[in-house]
């Protein structure tokens, strides 16, 4: 794959329709839980993205078949919530946050020891997040810093109950103790303090896993019958959309469709802030897709303005702050996203990189302990940037090249493969000028 992309300030419209890779989060939902239901589930529309296919790799080392008849095809030959083996190799999450924080809530219900771990980067993030409460539980999890961090190693098995109020609105701690609790006799009950994605919960209960919701709340026991197999169909991830929306949103005169995208109202702040900001963004045939919303969505350039950004909204926008950032750069007045800190703890400080990188391109960003301020709107001129091993920042920059004078160098690039396969191309069949370097 290319290392670096070179994008040309668009010259004309972005127009077309493009079908956007597959959820990312259900993605990893869908097969990591199949491999622990009853049998052969098939999962259409997978995300052949490096992080998912790092969650085939490790459940393939627990001992199930996981066959791929195309790129976006999975089969997985489930054997019950006992039928993983005790991997004979280290279980490695790649640069997958969500492999690994799933994984380890799945593994405290095993009696057996897997050590997992990642590359540098998943291991510099913070893992007592899921290894406190997992320990409250009943596993054993050793690991530096007091199992701070990976790698760590986790004997599962022999399971209490837990009340745990999370500190933080994080889906994958929630899904992490989910996951536990499927193997957790006294069950597990949580409280979040806004409302994270939901997959987890909609996947599950389809699955006939004992989960109640409330509002911020959620609880589950073990299932007496297991889990059962399904077909699972996944919506167009509406994170990598965000960048063809942006795109089209800042490109004069520009007008998209992508059809299938995932509309669950707990991803959908970035649709929503666009919309304040002024963007005409419609939502079009809404549909279920294996319980989950989708639509296709269509977008038309118009003027943007500015918005602010906070609470509760943050949690549903998380992923999407990095092009929000690069629509406010285009939007008259001042943005300002709030309430953010967590940012600083994905796959790169992303108020730091994203701050830095398009300061390069000239714009006029500045980094707030828990969020960033953007005026607009400020012309962008091309030069080279860098991705920092970050895919949503390497997207970001990209979409941010087509509206910088001159050309922009995105170095780094191989990293949009692990969300966004085929993003170069998708942006070239709307009409961008975009070319591996
Ligand atoms: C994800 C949850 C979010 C998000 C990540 C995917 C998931 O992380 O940023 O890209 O699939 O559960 P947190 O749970 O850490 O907020």
């Amino acid at each position: 794959m290319a290392k670096a992309l070179r994008i040309k300030r668009a010259s004309a419209p972005l127009e077309g329709e493009v079908r956007v890779p597959g959820d990312k989060s259900i993605s990893h939902r869908a097969v990591l839980f199949a491999s622990l239901a009853e049998g052969t589930s098939e999962v259409e529309g997978f995300l052949d993205g490096a992080d998912c296919n790092a969650t085939c790799e490790v459940v393939r080392r627990l001992g199930i078949e996981v066959e791929a008849p195309s790129p976006t095809r999975r089969v997985v030959h489930g054997r019950g919530l006992r039928g993983w083996q005790a991997p004979t190799q280290e279980l490695d999450c790649a640069n997958s946050g969500t492999t690994l924080r799933l994984l380890l809530g799945a593994l405290a219900g095993q009696e057996f020891s897997a050590h997992v771990s990642g590359s540098p980067q998943l291991c510099g993030r913070p893992m007592g997040r899921v290894t406190r409460p997992l320990r409250e539980l009943g596993a054993r999890i050793e690991g530096p810093d007091d199992a701070a961090r990976a790698p760590l190693t986790i004997t599962g098995g022999d399971l209490g109950a837990i009340d745990y109020v999370s500190p933080v609105a994080s889906a994958q701690v929630k899904s992490c103790l989910l996951l536990a609790g499927l193997y957790a006799p006294g069950g597990v009950r949580l409280r979040e303090p806004a409302a994270s994605r939901d997959h987890s919960e909609v996947l599950l209960s389809a699955m006939g896993a004992p989960l109640r919701r409330g509002e911020l709340k959620v609880s589950i026991r073990p299932p007496r019958e297991g889990l059962k197999a399904l077909r699972i169909e996944v919506p167009a991830d509406p994170s990598s959309a965000a960048f063809l929306l942006v795109a089209a949103a800042i490109v004069p005169g520009s007008q998209i469709l992508l059809p299938g995208v995932g509309t669950n109202p707990t991803r959908a702040g970035l649709f929503d802030a666009l919309r304040r900001m002024g963007a005409a963004l419609q939502e079009v045939s809404p549909r279920d897709l294996s319980g989950e919303p989708a639509a296709d969505l269509e977008l038309r350039q118009t003027a943007l303005w500015a918005t602010d950004l906070g609470g509760r909204e943050v949690v549903r926008t998380i992923d999407e702050l990095p092009i929000l950032a690069v629509a406010a750069t285009q939007a008259r007045g001042e943005t300002v996203i709030r309430d953010a800190g967590e940012l600083r703890v994905k796959e790169t400080d992303r108020i730091a990189t994203t701050v830095s990188e398009l300061t390069k391109l000239g714009a006029e960003v500045e980094a707030r302990p828990d969020g960033m301020v953007i005026r607009g709107p400020t012309p962008l001129v091309g030069c080279e940037v860098e991705s920092h091993g970050d895919h949503r920042l390497a997207l970001a920059l990209a979409v941010a090249g087509l509206v910088a004078e001159g050309e922009t160098l995105v170095q780094g690039a191989e990293v949009t493969g692990d969300s966004f396969p085929g993003f170069a191309a998708a942006l070239r069949s709307l009409g961008a000028e975009v070319e591996n370097a």
